[in-house]
């Protein structure tokens, strides 16, 4: 039997980890990573690198590194799109774990923020433990997401008293009637969509590199901070070549 741990690693810097987490890189043998292309992939594998770094400072550990395949822009539509990508990713995960990961041995993937939230590791590892059971476990470990990170940072509770959360991407806000907004963290936004989003009443409390050493933090009434947050995010964007940001949308 192989096991394959997906560890939640929380939002940027290594005091973000759980006990658990540390524990479970304690006991890989083998760590997988996948580089993704475009800005800001450099840090995000650093982080990951300073993260063993510091939790495994007299280890040398296993690491293999694979290109994550490119996100495929399909002309069938995004849903089409986004399946064949995931499908890559499945054919090379299992290869990596054929490859390079020996009959006993733990290996492990780093996961960004949760294992849950956002990312299709866990789905794509299942559907391989699926079809091998006898072969192949997974076990994941749980993270402190970036949802979590934004509301530490900003002091506040992620809803009110009885009211519901909703978690969405910046295109999934996109098409949403604005008027149904209560409490809404939007991430994977990568067009700032709350701009469109002024005369509702809305309050935003925003954040990015969350967790990290550069992480900034903004918040008001949207109608308010709109253009200073746009002007800021503009510049973190220009200056680092790259932004991660979430937020969340409160009706006032
Ligand atoms: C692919 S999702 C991964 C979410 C991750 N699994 C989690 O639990 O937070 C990537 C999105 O998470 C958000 N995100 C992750 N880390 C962040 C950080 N340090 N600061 C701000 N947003 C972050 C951004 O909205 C980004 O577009």
């Amino acid at each position: 039997m192989k096991t394959l741990s997906l560890i939640g690693i929380g939002p940027g810097g290594p005091e973000y980890l759980t006990m658990q987490a540390v524990e479970a890189l304690r006991t890989t043998d083998c760590f997988f990573m996948l580089e993704k292309e475009g800005r800001g992939k450099d840090e995000l594998i650093e982080a990951r690198r300073t993260i063993l770094a510091r939790y495994l400072p007299n280890a040398n550990p296993r690491l293999v590194t694979r290109a994550s395949p490119p996100r495929c822009m399909d002309a069938n539509g995004y849903r089409e799109g986004v399946q064949q990508w995931h499908e890559r990713k499945r054919v090379l995960i299992a290869e990596m774990i054929e490859q390079e990961l020996a009959e006993g041995e733990r290996g492990a993937f780093l996961i960004w923020g949760d294992p849950s939230l956002y990312d299709q590791t866990v789905s794509l590892i299942s559907d391989l433990v699926a079809a091998a059971p006898e072969r192949l476990e997974l076990v994941v470990i749980p993270g402190i997401t970036a949802v979590q990170a934004l509301t530490a940072a900003h002091r506040i509770p992620v809803n009110r008293v009885g009211e519901p959360i909703a978690i969405t991407t910046g295109r999934a806000i996109r098409q949403q009637d604005p008027r149904a907004i209560r409490n809404s963290v939007v991430m994977l936004d990568n067009n700032a969509e709350f701009q469109h989003l002024t005369d509702q009443d809305l309050e935003i409390y925003w954040g990015a590199y969350l967790g990290c050493g550069d992480q900034a933090l903004a918040a008001g009434p949207l109608d308010e901070v709109l253009e200073e947050l746009l002007a800021l995010r503009e510049r973190l964007r220009e200056e680092k070549g790259w932004i991660m940001d979430t937020y969340l949308l409160r009706r006032r």
